[in-house]
C-alpha cells in the first residue's frame, strides 16, 4: 500500500456544473488504475464544504457520486516536502491523511477557474490540469480569446459589455453592443458554462432582455456575432509535444436553435455527435493544429478540450472557448476523443496523475529567491 501513490478526487463544487462533475467523478473512480493508486474521494457541496468519502461504500457501478450529509468535514492544510494534508474539522473522525496529488473533476466558476488551483498551491500539493493563470484565462472567453487571436487564431468578432456601464447608460450600452455585428447574435456571460445565460438574439427588441438576463450570472457579458457553424472539438493532452486528437462533430438536434442547456442535459436526443467529425484531411489537420496553437498560447497544463466553429459561409475555423477541466463521464467528448485516437481512459488518467507529480516536482524545486 505505502507505495501507492495517494490521490484525492475532488468533485462536486460550487458552480452550475456540481451535478454534472458528480457523473464526472464517478467515472473517474471507476477508471483510476487501483494497483498503482490509493484513492480517496473527497466531496465539496454547494456551500462550499469539502468531507471526505469511504471508498468502500461508493457503488463503482452509480453513475453519479452522492452528497452525504453526514461524512467528515476536512480541510486542506500545507504538508511537508510537497505533498498537502487533509485535516479533519472535528477530532475523531478520520485522521490526517496526507496526499500526493489532487485530481480536480469539476466544472465551471469556483472549480475550473483557478480559485480552487490557488488553494491548492498554497497547500503545496501536486494536482492535476492547468495552473492558477491558464485555468483563470481560459474560464473567461473575452480574455481567452484575445490570447487566441493574439497566437494568430481566429475568433468571431464580438464586444464586451460590463454591468456598470450598462447600467449607467442602457441606450449607449446596446447600440455598442452591436456596433459592427449583424443579426443574430449570441449574448453569453463572460465566465460561466453548460450554456447557461446564453441567449440567441435575433431581433433588437431581443437584446435588452438578453443582457439583463446575461448580467444575472456574470459583471461582463460577450455580444457576440452568431455564425453559421458547424460545431468541432478536440481534445489536447500534454506529453513530450502537445498530442491533439481527432476532432468530434456535435451536431445539436434543429429542434433547439444552439446548443443550449436544454440541448446538453435535459433531452436525451440533444446531440448527435461524429467521431471522428466529416471533415477532409485538411480540415482536419487544421482544426487540430489549431487547438494545440489555442492550448499553448493560453499557458496550459495536462489537458484540454478545444472548441471551435467551422464557419459554413467562409469554410474557416474560428476558435470558440476551451475547457480546462472538461467533462469526464463515461459519455463525455474528451474521454472519448482520447479513446479514438489511441489513448484509453484508464492510461488517460495514469497519464494525467504523473504529468502533475511531474510538474509539482519541477516547481517545487525552484529557487524562491535570491542565493548566490
Ligand atoms: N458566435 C456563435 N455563433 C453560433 N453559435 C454560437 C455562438 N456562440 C455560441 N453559440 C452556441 O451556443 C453554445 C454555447 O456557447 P459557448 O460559448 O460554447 O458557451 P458554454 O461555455 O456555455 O458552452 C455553443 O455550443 C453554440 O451552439
Ligand atoms: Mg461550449
Amino acid at each position: 500500500m505505502a507505495d501507492k501513490i495517494r490521490v484525492v478526487v475532488l468533485y462536486g463544487g460550487r458552480s452550475g456544473e456540481h451535478e454534472v462533475s458528480l457523473k464526472s467523478a464517478a467515472s473517474v473512480l471507476r477508471h483510476l488504475d487501483r494497483a498503482r493508486f490509493e484513492v480517496i474521494p473527497v466531496s465539496i457541496d454547494k456551500t462550499g464544504r469539502w468531507q471526505w468519502n469511504d471508498l468502500a461504500a461508493i457503488d463503482p457501478a452509480q453513475p453519479s457520486l452522492p452528497i452525504l450529509l453526514d461524512a467528515p468535514e476536512m480541510r486542506l492544510a500545507r504538508g511537508t516536502d510537497g505533498r498537502g494534508v487533509l485535516m479533519p474539522v472535528s477530532a475523531g473522525a478520520v485522521g490526517p491523511i496526507e496526499i500526493d496529488v489532487v485530481f480536480p473533476v469539476m466544472h465551471g466558476p469556483l472549480c475550473e477557474d483557478g480559485t480552487v488551483q490557488g488553494l491548492l498551491e498554497l497547500a503545496e500539493v501536486a494536482y492535476v490540469g492547468s495552473g492558477v493563470l491558464a485555468s483563470a484565462i481560459s474560464m473567461d472567453k473575452d480574455v481567452a480569446k484575445r490570447l487566441a487571436e493574439f497566437a494568430g487564431v481566429p475568433v468571431a468578432p464580438y464586444r464586451v459589455l460590463t454591468r456598470k456601464a450598462f447600467a449607467a447608460d442602457r441606450p449607449a450600452s446596446l447600440a455598442r453592443a452591436i456596433e459592427g455585428l449583424s443579426l443574430p447574435v449570441f449574448v453569453k456571460p463572460c465566465n460561466m458554462g453548460s450554456s447557461v445565460g446564453i441567449h440567441k438574439v435575433k431581433t433588437l427588441d431581443a437584446l435588452g432582455p438578453a443582457l439583463d438576463d446575461a448580467f444575472r450570472y456574470d459583471l461582463k457579458v460577450l455580444v457576440e456575432q452568431g455564425i453559421d457553424a458547424r460545431e468541432i472539438e478536440v481534445a489536447v493532452l500534454e506529453g513530450e509535444t502537445l498530442f491533439a486528437s481527432v476532432a468530434s462533430e456535435l451536431n445539436p438536434n434543429a429542434q433547439h436553435e444552439f446548443y443550449s442547456y436544454e440541448a446538453k442535459y435535459l433531452d436525451p436526443d440533444g446531440a448527435r455527435v461524429d467521431l471522428p467529425a466529416r471533415l477532409d484531411a485538411a480540415q482536419m489537420a487544421r482544426v487540430r493544429a489549431l487547438a494545440v496553437q489555442v492550448f499553448a498560447a493560453l499557458e496550459c497544463s495536462g489537458l484540454a478540450r478545444v472548441d471551435f466553429f467551422l464557419d459554413r459561409q467562409t469554410g474557416e475555423f474560428c476558435f470558440n472557448e476551451i475547457n480546462t477541466l472538461p467533462g469526464f463521464t463515461s459519455i463525455s467528448m474528451y474521454p472519448k476523443m482520447m479513446e479514438a485516437s489511441g489513448v484509453p481512459y484508464r492510461e488517460l488518467l495514469t497519464r494525467l496523475v504523473h504529468l502533475a507529480l511531474d510538474r509539482h516536482q519541477q516547481r517545487h524545486a525552484l529557487d524562491r529567491g535570491y542565493s548566490s
